[in-house]
């Protein structure tokens, strides 16, 4: 008989081999966060939308989305690593849970309800775990779109989109935007675009985003400052932002904006003009226009100063009192600091006859996802970190609060490798006991036996 898995209480798949999703993950699905009232994620959304008038908002798109959605439709070469089950939870070979909210692209610029559209979502990807990723999390995606049709003798497109570009609002803050707008090899311009159109739509794409980091940056600046947090030299720095180049298979040219924040630059989001191909799949080949992505908890994160996306989750009043859609922003004020109890690890890899060893690099779909993007590292034969990962959420669920490797090294007779990594127990609302906490840590080792063969050490 085939298996089925029920999804929401409402939809059912058919799985198969291809089946990687534990039901921990499919429990998030009914969350919606980005919709729960006075939830930071919803006022963070809700302040971007507020610098998008007219833009038309989608923000109950179902997660479970085709191959085809999710890369394919955008561009993914087959052999992309972000298609790997080590990075992407599957239901079976064909059916995802979106890793990114451009998997509504083209079904979104094929509806074609409105010039410009907002989608956010949750969006799920296999990690590692620290203070600032984890499995689900939540994007927003815009687009903004002109009919070449509405060229005319008086005006051509491109000048239609600077009559555009001069309605956004003007900021003040000062912007670095070295690059020219495209580069033959680095970031060119498409075949069937030309110049004028891409300077013109580039220019609207970037004060439209400009606009909104600008806003929420303001924000975030005044809360810090309001609650008297703002002490070293680098948090009074002015505010300050950055263009560069960057690169997505569905864009061309592509940017990401970065923020000086505290002493660091930091990205907040990629965008570029979507490819035109894209657009003609979606059925709207006379349209051009531009796309940007951004991580929610990111900006929210930053917004008030949270510092561990778990707190998202968390369903104690302490966390979910602090935030109010009717107040201005103010900073986050965490309860009291539980301690941590830190354990190690230390296992053999199981030796295989054929070692089919993958490059271990990070995929590029998840750049603008969390605070930072950490590579995947993949070590030997078939041992993936991130199946590391999701045993210590599995069996810790938000009680870890980072994962990592701490020693690895390869037995120079026997040609074994042997694995420390360390796991830092946490829980952000109550002290954990020691035996609760060894208790974790000696279920986590078994299962590292069980589920992926390894010897301990
Ligand atoms: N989907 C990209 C990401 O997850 C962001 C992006 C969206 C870039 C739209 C360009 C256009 O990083």
């Amino acid at each position: 008989a085939q298996k089925e898995v029920k999804v929401d209480e409402t939809k059912v798949y058919k799985t198969d081999e291809w089946m990687n999703t534990p039901s921990t993950i499919l429990a998030a699905v009914p969350r919606r966060l980005h919709l729960q009232k006075d939830h930071p994620l919803r006022i963070t959304r809700e302040l971007i939308e507020s610098r998008f008038p007219g833009f038309k908002t989608y923000n109950n798109l179902f997660p479970v989305v085709t191959i085809g959605q999710n890369f394919d439709s955008l561009g993914f070469p087959a052999d992309h690593v972000g298609r790997s089950r080590t990075d992407t939870y599957y239901l079976n070979k064909d059916t995802v849970l979106r890793t990114h909210t451009s998997a509504h692209q083209v079904d979104t610029f094929r509806a074609n309800e409105s010039a410009g559209y907002l989608i956010s979502a949750d969006v799920y990807r296999r990690d590692a775990i620290d203070r600032s990723h984890y499995p689900v999390f939540h994007q927003m995606e815009g687009a903004r779109t002109w009919d070449r049709a509405a060229a005319s003798s008086n005006k051509t497109l491109a000048e239609l989109i600077w009559d555009d570009v001069a309605k956004i609002p003007k900021h003040s803050i000062d912007v670095e935007d070295p690059n020219p707008t495209t580069h033959a090899e680095r970031n060119p311009l498409q075949d069937g675009h030309s110049a004028e159109e891409v300077e013109a739509v580039a220019a609207h794409l970037k004060r439209s985003l400009e606009d909104m980091v600008v806003t929420i940056f303001t924000a975030a600046k005044t809360a810090a400052a309001e609650a008297g947090s703002e002490t070293t030299a680098a948090a009074q720095a002015p505010l300050k932002l950055r263009w560069v180049e960057a690169y997505f298979p569905f864009t061309s040219p592509s940017w990401e904006l970065e923020v000086f924040w505290q002493g660091d630059w930091l990205e907040v989001l990629g965008s570029g003009i979507p490819q035109q191909s894209l657009l003609n799949t979606a059925g709207v080949p006379n349209r051009v226009g531009w796309a940007f992505g951004l991580g929610l908890e990111r900006i929210a994160m930053l917004l008030y100063s949270i510092p561990d996306i778990r707190l998202f989750w968390s369903t104690d009043t302490r966390f979910l009192s602090q935030f109010s859609s009717a107040g201005p922003i103010s900073r986050f004020v965490p309860f009291s600091k539980y301690p941590a109890c830190i354990k190690d690890v230390s296992f053999w890899l199981p030796q295989r006859s054929s070692s089919s060893a993958a490059g271990g690099i990070s995929r590029n779909v998840g750049a603008t996802a969390t605070a930072s993007s950490s590579p995947t590292t993949t070590t030997s034969h078939d041992f993936h970190e991130n199946d590391v990962m999701e045993i210590a959420r599995e069996v810790c669920g938000d009680l870890v609060e980072d994962v990592h490797l701490v020693d690895e090294f390869v037995h120079p007779k026997t040609g074994r490798r042997s694995m420390c990594y360390r796991t830092n127990y946490r829980s952000l609302e109550r002290t954990l006991t020691n035996e609760e906490t060894n208790e974790l840590h000696d279920k986590f080792r078994q299962q590292l036996v069980e589920k992926l063969g390894v010897e301990l050490r």
